[in-house]
């Protein structure tokens, strides 16, 4: 075999109290990722589709084809491959869109090679990749693109990643306003020092949405999800921001927060009706604000990114 297809799913990171170290995928929207071997060294970038023509084609700048050379330099090889690069998801959407062409591109290779690394394994080559699309090598993304299900960063140094049993009936509503927004300059925006009582009001809800993704405790789950680490600066960016939790919420979600470094906004579920009520409420508040949106309604995904054929 010398050619293969991958998708990797688009997650949702931080999940409000878990700034950089909590994220979990979706079943779809993804991208999709082809390699094929070639006879010489050369890592080409032969066609990128659905990105209107704005990702990078040169291999040390594309997020799939660094985290291909990263992969390959760490087995010390000279394989060659062409790359083509299938973008489902819209780039700076905070749906960790970086994210899923590195870990799909990761999927192919790994495969094409008789699979020299498990999934955890593969987590550092998917964070090289995040360095180069903006500027910071978190895992959020790429570890519940690579794993699955809800996938916390216990430590970065040395490298702790663990997915957590999430309750099986859990869904996802991700609304995407036609806005875009950088990660690194929605990571510029951070408070770099921070108040010893938010600092307080994290831990607890971070530990607490552990605990209630575990057990399960919806109303736990419930009322974990919030931030007041990156919220508080970041929702200046998304339009109608200070509604959004009340209209998801009344509409029967369990949280609702921003989804990465935004501006996508995601909810948490315990129904598929719920999930979609919540997509249509917060549709309906960045309408108010002359914002055209998308919605997507899954279930938590479990396996990770995966083979087509
Ligand atoms: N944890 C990262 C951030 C995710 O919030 O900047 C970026 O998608």
């Amino acid at each position: 075999m010398n050619s293969i297809r991958a998708f990797a799913p688009a997650t949702v990171a931080n999940v409000c109290c878990g700034f950089d170290i909590l994220g979990f995928a979706v079943d779809f929207p993804g991208d999709e990722v082809k390699i094929t071997l070639r006879s010489d060294s050369d890592i080409v970038i032969v066609s990128i589709t659905g990105d209107g023509g704005r990702l990078p084609k040169e291999s040390d700048k594309n997020t799939a084809s660094v985290a291909v050379l990263s992969f390959l330099k760490s087995i010390g090889s000279s394989q060659g491959v062409d790359i083509e690069l299938k973008k489902n998801l819209p780039l700076g959407s905070g749906m960790g869109s970086s994210a899923a062409s590195g870990v799909a591109a990761l999927v192919a290779i790994n495969h094409l090679m008789g699979n020299p690394f498990t999934r955890e394994q593969l987590v550092p080559h998917a964070m090289e990749a995040e360095r180069i699309a903006c500027g910071s090598a978190h895992a959020d993304n790429v570890a519940p693109s690579l794993l699955g299900g809800f996938v916390l960063v216990r430590e970065y140094s040395p490298l702790d990643v663990i997915k957590i049993d999430a309750p099986d009936k859990i869904y996802c509503t991700l609304v995407h306003p036609h806005l875009e927004l950088k990660t690194e300059d929605s990571r510029k925006v951070l408070r770099q020092t921070l108040h010893l009582k938010d600092v307080i009001t994290q831990s607890g809800n971070i530990a607490g949405l552990m605990i209630g993704l575990t057990k399960p405790d919806y109303g736990l789950i419930s009322r974990s999800l919030k931030d007041v680490i990156a919220e508080p600066t970041r929702s200046a960016f998304i339009p109608g921001f200070s509604n959004l939790r009340n209209v998801a919420m009344q509409a029967g979600a369990l949280g609702c927060g921003i989804s990465g470094s935004g501006p996508t906004i995601f909810a948490l579920s315990e129904t598929h009706e719920r999930a979609t009520a919540a997509g249509e409420a917060i549709q309906l508040e960045f309408l108010k604000h002359h914002l055209k949106s998308d919605v997507f309604v899954s279930k938590v995904n479990q396996q990770g990114a995966y083979i087509i054929e």
